[in-house]
């Protein structure tokens, strides 16, 4: 059984009520940070963690992301004739490599857990990542790959993304009830999906990142429905604690939730000032429009 993470799982089927209407045909996954879309930083970050094969779960109306991840012929052809190379290039290494994708339904939406269990044959037995494309990560090292280094290390288990929130704001997330800690690496006792800030054991709140023992997956089959009627991901993983190592990692890097239009916003402004081509007329920008608040 491998114990290198080789696939990784985004769940892409959710309704994105939160940013309507803009994602009412479009997936919340296309909306671009800059110029790129949320998915392709989610698949980018992937292939920097040494990821092999990427494996979507969708729904209805979100074949736009299938054809985002194919090749575009026509395209190519118009950019060739006007020697954009370096475009075409881009364009290129965007695209994985055949037979490394796959796309598979889930056909209610039934919540998170639901989304990953509908992965399963695809995972088969071994351990693998979950990325929610929504959180946008902006680090020098990209967080999967912070997140394998230090699994790794660890010689392997179970390792969740993790950051300090408001604690008016535990309603939101997934927080966790945190055991021993050594550096940024803690040990997780428990876990709670969305609880009430007087009701949270910590502040501290899981960022969609995951990496998960594919002993999971037999927790979600039987899974009942937990907060928001759904069946939850991190219900499942509450049931596993006790077996498997069991870390959460608080990353190094910025985390902005992009299936909110302020955390969005934010999130275009950082990455434009974050960027050689647009930090200066990006901060010029922002300077004029604070000085007239
Ligand atoms: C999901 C998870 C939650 C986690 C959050 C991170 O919630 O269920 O545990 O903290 O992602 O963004 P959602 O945002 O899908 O409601």
């Amino acid at each position: 059984m491998p114990t290198k993470v080789r696939k990784a799982v985004f769940p892409v089927g959710g309704l994105g009520t939160r940013f309507l209407p803009a994602t009412k045909a479009m997936p919340k996954e296309m909306l671009p940070v800059v110029d790129k879309p949320l998915i392709q930083y989610a698949v980018e970050e992937a292939r920097d963690a040494g990821i092999e094969e990427f494996i979507f779960v969708t729904g209805r109306g979100k074949s736009i992301i299938e054809d985002h991840f194919d090749r575009s012929y026509e395209l190519e052809s118009v950019l060739q004739e006007r020697q954009k190379d370096s475009l075409l290039q881009e364009l290129h290494a965007s695209v994985p490599k055949a037979g490394t994708i796959a796309y598979i339904r889930q056909q209610e939406p039934l919540g998170l857990g639901h989304a990953v269990w509908c992965a399963k044959r695809l995972v088969g037995d071994e351990p693998f990542a979950v990325i929610l494309a929504d959180d946008l990560i902006l680090a020098d090292t990209p967080c999967l790959a912070q997140m394998t280094a230090m699994r790794e290390e660890k010689g392997g288990g179970n390792m969740l993304a993790v950051m300090e929130v408001p604690k008016e704001h535990t309603s939101r997330y997934g927080i966790l009830s945190p055991g021993k800690e050594t550096g940024n690496l803690i040990e997780i006792n428990g876990l709670v999906e969305k609880p009430a800030p007087e009701a949270a054991p910590s502040n501290l709140a899981v960022i969609g990142r995951y990496i998960l023992e594919p002993g999971i997956f037999g927790l979600l089959e039987n899974q009942s429905r937990g907060a928001g009627n759904e069946i939850q991901l991190t219900d499942a993983l509450s049931s596993l604690l006790g077996g498997d190592p069991f870390y959460g990692l608080k990353f190094d890097g910025t985390r902005y939730d992009c299936g909110d239009k302020i955390g969005f916003l934010e999130a275009n402004i950082a990455f434009a000032l974050n960027r050689d081509d647009m930090k200066g007329d990006m901060g010029d920008i922002v300077k004029k429009i604070a000085n007239k608040l």
